[in-house]
C-alpha cells in the first residue's frame, strides 16, 4: 500500500458512504426498537459527512493516527470551522474519538468499520437480552473483565474490539430501564 494520499483518502470515505455502510438492511430494520442506544462512531462519523463536512477536513481525519484524548482535542479544535462538528455533544465527542482511535488512518477504498454499538447489537443478543448489557454502568476494566469471563471469552471479537465495545459501553451504556422499550424489558436477563 503506498503513502495516503488525502485527496483520494477523502474520496475513497465519501464513496464508502454513498454506496451505504449498514452491513445488512436487517440492522435497518431493528433501528427502531433500539433507537434508544446511542450512536456509535460509525453512524457520527457519517453524520458528520452527510452534515457537510469539508473534503478537507475529511481528508485529514482519514489520514492520522492519534489517541482517543488527540482525537477529542482535534475535534474540539474543529468546532469553529464546522458547523457538523459543533453539533456533537459531549459524549458523542468522546465516542467519535475513541472509534477514530481505533480506525484511523482509513485505507483507501475501505468502508467505515464497524462501532462499539455495531458489536453490541450484532454479538451481544444470542445469549441474554441487550439490556442486561446496556442498562450497566461499569469502568472499561470492569467491562473487559465481563468480556473475559469463560461465559463470554468464545464470543466472537478480537481484543482490539472488545476494547472498542469496552469504551462505547463506558460512555453509553448505563441507560435507565424506563428509556429501554418494554419489549426488550421483559423477563430481564433471559441466561
Ligand atoms: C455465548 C453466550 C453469551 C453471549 C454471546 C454474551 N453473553 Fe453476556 N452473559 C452470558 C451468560 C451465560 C451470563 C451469566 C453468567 C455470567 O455472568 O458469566 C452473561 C451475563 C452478562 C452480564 C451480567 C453479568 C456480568 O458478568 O457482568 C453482562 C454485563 C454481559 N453478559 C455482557 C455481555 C456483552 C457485553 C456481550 C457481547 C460482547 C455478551 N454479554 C454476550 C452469556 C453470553
Amino acid at each position: 500500500m503506498s503513502a495516503f494520499h488525502p485527496t483520494r483518502l477523502a474520496v475513497a470515505l465519501v464513496a464508502s458512504l454513498a454506496f451505504g455502510l449498514l452491513p445488512t438492511t436487517n440492522a435497518q430494520a431493528q433501528d427502531d426498537v433500539f433507537a434508544f442506544m446511542p450512536d456509535g462512531g460509525r453512524t457520527l462519523m457519517q453524520g458528520l459527512i452527510d452534515g457537510g463536512l469539508t473534503p478537507e477536513i475529511q481528508a485529514e481525519i482519514a489520514g492520522q493516527t492519534l489517541s482517543a484524548e488527540g482525537w477529542a482535542t482535534y475535534l474540539e479544535g474543529k468546532r469553529a470551522d464546522s458547523p457538523a462538528v459543533s453539533e456533537l455533544d459531549e459524549y458523542q465527542t468522546q465516542t467519535l474519538a475513541s472509534y477514530l482511535s481505533y480506525n484511523m488512518p482509513l485505507l483507501e477504498g475501505s468502508e467505515l468499520p464497524w462501532d462499539g454499538r455495531d458489536m453490541a447489537l450484532a454479538r451481544c443478543q444470542s445469549c441474554h437480552i441487550i439490556t442486561v448489557v446496556v442498562t450497566q454502568e461499569r469502568t472499561r476494566e470492569a467491562w473487559l473483565g465481563t468480556m473475559h469471563k469463560p461465559s463470554h471469552i468464545e464470543v466472537p471479537l478480537t481484543e482490539p474490539e472488545r476494547e472498542a465495545l469496552a469504551d462505547y459501553l463506558v460512555l453509553n451504556a448505563g441507560i435507565p430501564i424506563d428509556d429501554i422499550p418494554p419489549a426488550l424489558r421483559a423477563g430481564g436477563a433471559s441466561y
